[in-house]
């Protein structure tokens, strides 16, 4: 294998000192790590310890004479194939959202063509500011990955969200996007995740026990395997995984309208999300009093959206889920064939290690010509990584029928 380059580019933070240990550990695995600095991160560390760690010069000044013939932030662009940015300050962060790109590091961003991984560091009020949300939502759009900050007592002695993340996890992001398999590279994948909350009045609503974990776990395995990723979420707790674009949604019809609106433009989709089947027929517009023991309240259904696409569907492959508590293959057969689907997932809700919440579950794979895969309990991550090899394996089927 031939030895990865990766651009490691520090800014002026006190977690700077951390890129020493994180460029010791990239070596060690086998990069070959270059590293360039603003000025403000030669405020905190010296470039001889990167020089020592990485054994590659350390690049700092634009204006610097040149080595060689290369322009240097061109030279620096084109030779990585990963440009990891830790830490990144929401000052840099800005810049780069604002196509600025008045230094080495920042013109080298706005310059590669290789994957850029941004792990931020910074005070949790900086974190939390809109100016900042709205500039790493503007990045991730532009398909540019994040590893978000973890919580924890901060330098200026707060505690909250800020902290570089751990190092381990930054590399295995790195890891993962040099060294994955791009076989969904040129795809496009829908993927949708969490629950629905259908609203009663202003206060109260039906919903379920989604976490969202299954669809998000979908949808960073399928932007790791190369796609081009839209995760359409409804409310979890969860941070959008790298790379990929979100859009948040809260009823049924919103996420109806949401998915119908990018299904022409979707090579695949992946219905994670658990959709409440009915809805409070009138929503209350003030909260509901309390009157009496007892209250009816009417429900209608809610737009069936795989239906609906099963019905419209010409080269998309539709990936259906069915959470089941009873009569799980009898049931989930009829949902495939329904809903006019290319394989549907079913999970047993009763199984220990199956279904919402967990970090794992247990599934069996169903496909239309009556094939069934039993799967043994896995995490959701690696329950992604079978649904998509079977997805793959349809795409190139096709792909083949389609050359005859
Ligand atoms: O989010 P987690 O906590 O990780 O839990 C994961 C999960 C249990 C939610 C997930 O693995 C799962 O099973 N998701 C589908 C849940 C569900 O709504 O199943 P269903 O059998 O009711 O629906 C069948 C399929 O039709 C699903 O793909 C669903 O997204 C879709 N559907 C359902 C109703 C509706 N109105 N529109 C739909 O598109």
């Amino acid at each position: 294998m031939s030895q990865k380059n990766i651009v490691l580019g520090v800014t002026g933070s006190i977690a700077s000192y951390k890129a020493a240990e994180l460029t010791s550990l990239l070596v060690k695995r086998g990069f070959s790590v270059h590293v360039v600095m603003t000025a403000a991160a030669t405020s905190f560390i010296a470039p001889l310890t990167f020089q020592t760690l990485s054994g590659n010069p350390v690049h700092v000044d634009m204006f610097s004479p040149p080595k060689d013939w290369n322009v240097e932030h061109i030279g620096l662009a084109q030779m990585a194939d990963l440009l990891l940015i830790a830490p990144a300050t929401a000052n840099f962060i800005g810049k780069i959202a604002a196509g600025i790109a008045d230094d080495l590091l920042s013109a080298t961003v706005l310059a590669t063509k290789a994957p850029v991984v941004i792990a931020p560091a910074m005070n949790v009020g900086m974190y939390e500011n809109k100016i900042f949300q709205r500039n790493m939502k503007l990045l991730r759009e532009y398909g540019y990955y994040f590893v978000e900050p973890e919580e924890g007592r901060l330098a200026c002695g707060t505690a909250g969200k800020g902290r570089l993340a751990d190092l381990e996890k930054i590399i295995k992001v790195v890891e993962n996007l040099i060294f994955r398999e791009q076989d969904l590279s040129g795809k496009k994948v829908l993927v949708t995740a969490g629950p629905t909350r259908e609203p009663l009045d202003p206060v109260r609503f039906l919903s379920n026990y989604s976490s969202g974990k299954m669809g998000y776990a979908l949808a960073e395995e399928a932007r790791e395997r190369g796609a081009e990723v839209i995760l359409v979420s409804g409310p979890t707790g969860l941070s959008p995984p790298p790379g990929v674009k979100v859009d948040f949604v809260e009823t049924a019809q919103e996420m109806f309208e949401a998915v119908l609106n990018y299904f022409p433009e979707v090579d695949v989709v992946v219905k994670a999300a658990a959709v409440a089947d009915f809805r409070p027929k009138q929503v209350a517009p003030e909260k509901v009093k309390k009157r009496g023991s007892c209250m009816v309240i009417e429900l209608e259904a809610t737009p069936d959206i795989l239906f609906h696409l099963g019905k419209q569907k010409n080269k998309q492959i539709l990936v259906g889920f069915a959470a089941e508590t009873e009569n799980l293959l009898e049931n989930a057969r009829e949902k495939l064939r329904e809903k006019n689907l290319d394989l549907l997932v079913a999970n047993d809700l009763k199984q220990e290690g199956a279904g919402f919440q967990v970090d794992t579950n247990i599934a069996t794979i169903l496909y239309p010509d009556g094939g069934v895969l039993r799967l043994p309990k896995m995490t959701k991550k690696e329950l992604a990584r079978v649904i998509f090899d079977e997805v793959v394996k349809l795409i190139k089927l096709r792909e083949k029928e389609g050359d005859r």
